[in-house]
C-alpha cells in the first residue's frame, strides 16, 4: 500500500487542500441544484426575492458544479497524477498554493456576484470582468505548475494521463481568453466585443470546448491514471489510448455548431458540426473501451470494491452520453430536443453520471493514500453512496427523457387548421411529475455527498480505525 508517508518529496498539501474541497463543493453545487429543482415543482420556493429567485440560482448551480466541484477534482487529481507519473514534486509549492487560493477566491466572488444579478450573460462564462481577470492569472499559474512538474520528470516518457491534463489546460486557457474579450463600461459591467451572430458562434465555440476539455479531457485523464490503479491492471492498450488522444483532440473543436442548429449561423457551419459530432463518437467511445477493457480479468473485483464501481459507472454513463449526444447533434433530432429537458438530461448523464461519478471514484481512491491511512474510514458507506448516486443519476435522466420527448411533440403537434394543438402551460402542466422525479434524483445524490463527508471525515481524524462491522476489500 502507497501512503503519503512513504513519498515525502512530493507536495501532498495542495492535492489535500482541493481534494477536500471537491466534497464540500460538491455538496454545496448539488444542494443548489436540487433548490432550482425544486423552485421548479414548487415555484413559491422562489421566495419573491431577486437574490433566490431561479434566473440568478442557476447559473450559480452551473458555475458551482462545474468550476468548485469539478475544478478542484481536476486540480486535486492532476497534481496528485503528475506527481506520481513523472516520479518528482511539483515544479512550484508557492505556485501551487497560489492556484488553490485563487481559486477559492473566485469561486467565492461567482456565489456573491451571481445572485446579485451581476452577470456578463454567456453560458458557463457569466462571471465579469474583474473575475475573468483573476481566473486568467490563476490558469495561468495552474499551467506553469503543471506544465513544469512534466518538464523536470524523471520518467522518460510522458504518461497519457497527462497528454490529456495539458490539452484541458492549455485550451481552456484560449477558450477563456478568446470567449471572454470584453469591453468594461463599469466595475460590474461588460460587453462582448463580438457583435450579433459572430458572439453566439464564439459563445457555443467556448460552450461546446468547455464540455470537451473541462469535463471530458481533464476527466480522461482521472480516467487513464484512477481505472488502471484501483483495478491493479495496466491499461488494456496504450496505442489505442494515442489514438485516442490525438482524434479527440482533432474533432471537438469543430463540433460546438450543433448547439445553434436553425439559428443564423450559415447553414454549411450547421452541417460541418452535426457531421463532426457523428464523428466525434468514434473517439469517445475508443476511449471509454479502452478503459472498460482494463477490467479484463479484473471484474470481480466489482463484487467488493464500490470505489471501482463508481469508476466502471462513470463510463458506462460516458459512453451513453457520447452516443446520445451525436444524435441530438441530427438537424432533424434537435429540431425535436432543443431547448426541451432532454438536453437537459443528457447534460446531466454526463455532469453526474460521468464527471461526478468519476469525480468522486479518484477522490475515494486518493483520500487515504494522502492522509496516510490504510482505506476509507467505511467501506459499507461508500457502498451505500454508489447506490444513492447511480439511482440519483437515472432517476434524474429518466425524467428529463420522458419530460423532453414529451414537450418536444407537445410543441410541434398541430391541428388540422394549422394551429397550435396544446398551449405552453399544458406541456409545462404535463412536464410537473418529471420534475418531482428529477428533484428526487437530485436528493439522492445530495445525501450520497453527505455521507461522503462523514466516512472523509471519520478517515482523516487521528486514530481514526473502521467500524467493526465493516468488511473493506483490500484497496491497494
Ligand atoms: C460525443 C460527445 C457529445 C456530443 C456530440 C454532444 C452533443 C450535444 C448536443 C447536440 C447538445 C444539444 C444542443 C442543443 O440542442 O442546444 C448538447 C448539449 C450539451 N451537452 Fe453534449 N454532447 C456530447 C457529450 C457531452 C458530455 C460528455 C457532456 C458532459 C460531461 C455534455 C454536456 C453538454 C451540455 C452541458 C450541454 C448543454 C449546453 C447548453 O445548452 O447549455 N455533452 N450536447
Ligand atoms: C444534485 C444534483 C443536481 C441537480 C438536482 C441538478 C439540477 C439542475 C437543474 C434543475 C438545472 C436547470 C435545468 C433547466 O433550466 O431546465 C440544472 C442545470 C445544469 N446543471 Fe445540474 N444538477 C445537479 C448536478 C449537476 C452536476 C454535478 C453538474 C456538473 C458537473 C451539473 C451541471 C449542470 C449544467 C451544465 C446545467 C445547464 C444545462 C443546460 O443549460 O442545458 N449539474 N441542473
Amino acid at each position: 500500500m502507497s501512503t503519503a508517508t512513504e513519498h515525502p518529496t512530493y507536495n501532498y498539501k495542495v492535492v489535500r487542500q482541493f481534494a477536500i474541497m471537491t466534497v464540500i463543493w460538491g455538496i454545496v453545487g448539488m444542494t443548489v441544484g436540487v433548490l432550482i429543482a425544486a423552485q421548479l415543482v414548487w415555484p413559491a420556493l422562489n421566495f419573491d426575492t431577486p437574490w433566490l429567485t431561479y434566473g440568478r440560482i442557476r447559473p450559480l448551480h452551473t458555475n458551482a458544479v462545474i468550476f468548485a466541484f469539478g475544478g478542484s477534482a481536476l486540480f486535486a487529481t492532476s497534481y496528485y497524477v503528475v506527481q506520481r507519473t513523472c516520479q518528482t514534486r511539483l515544479f512550484s509549492d508557492g505556485l501551487a498554493a497560489f492556484t488553490f487560493w485563487g481559486w477559492q477566491v473566485v469561486i467565492l466572488a461567482a456565489a456573491i456576484t451571481l445572485p446579485l444579478g451581476l452577470t456578463s450573460a454567456k453560458e458557463y462564462a457569466e462571471l465579469e470582468w474583474p473575475i475573468d481577470i483573476l481566473i486568467t492569472i490563476v490558469w495561468v499559474a495552474y499551467a506553469i505548475v503543471f506544465l513544469g512538474t512534466v518538464k523536470n520528470r524523471k520518467t522518460s516518457h510522458i504518461y497519457v494521463g497527462n497528454w490529456f491534463y495539458m490539452a484541458f489546460i492549455i485550451t481552456v486557457a484560449v477558450l477563456h481568453i478568446v470567449n471572454s474579450l470584453e469591453i468594461p463600461v463599469t466595475m460590474w459591467k461588460s460587453y462582448s466585443v463580438y457583435p450579433g451572430a459572430v458572439d453566439a458562434m464564439v459563445q457555443w465555440w467556448y460552450g461546446h470546448n468547455a464540455v470537451g476539455f473541462f469535463l471530458t479531457a481533464g476527466f480522461l485523464g482521472m480516467m487513464y491514471y484512477f481505472v488502471p490503479k484501483q483495478a491493479e491492471r495496466p491499461i488494456y492498450s496504450y496505442r489505442l489510448s494515442i489514438v485516442h488522444f490525438w482524434a479527440l483532440i482533432a474533432t471537438y473543436m469543430w463540433a460546438g455548431g450543433h448547439h445553434l442548429h436553425y439559428s443564423a449561423l450559415p447553414d454549411w457551419t450547421q452541417s460541418v458540426a452535426m457531421v463532426m459530432s457523428l464523428i466525434l463518437l468514434a473517439p469517445s467511445w475508443g476511449g471509454m473501451i479502452n478503459g472498460m477493457m482494463t477490467l479484463s480479468g479484473a471484474w470481480h473485483k466489482l463484487r467488493t470494491d464500490p470505489v471501482l464501481r463508481f469508476l466502471v459507472v462513470s463510463l458506462s454513463f460516458y459512453g451513453m452520453s457520447t452516443f446520445e449526444g451525436p444524435m441530438m447533434s441530427i438537424k432533424t433530432v434537435n429540431a425535436l430536443s432543443h431547448n426541451t429537458d432532454w438536453t437537459v438530461g443528457h447534460v446531466h448523464a454526463g455532469a453526474l453520471g460521468w464527471v461526478a461519478m468519476i469525480s468522486v471514484g479518484a477522490t475515494y481512491h486518493m483520500i487515504p493514500r494522502l492522509f496516510g491511512k490504510a482505506q476509507m474510514w467505511s467501506v459499507s458507506l461508500i457502498n451505500t453512496h454508489f447506490w444513492l448516486a447511480t439511482v440519483g443519476t437515472v432517476l434524474y435522466i429518466c425524467a428529463m427523457w420522458v419530460n423532453g420527448i414529451l414537450q418536444g411533440l407537445m410543441w410541434r403537434a398541430v391541428n388540422e387548421d394549422g394551429t397550435l394543438t396544446y398551449s405552453f402551460v399544458e406541456a409545462l402542466e404535463a412536464s410537473h411529475p418529471g420534475y418531482f422525479v428529477r428533484w428526487l434524483g437530485g436528493m439522492f445524490w445530495v445525501l450520497g455527498m453527505v455521507l461522503m463527508a462523514y466516512n472523509t471525515w471519520q478517515t482523516v481524524r487521528k486514530n481514526s480505525t473502521a467500524p467493526a462491522a465493516d468488511v473493506a476489500p483490500q484497496v491497494a
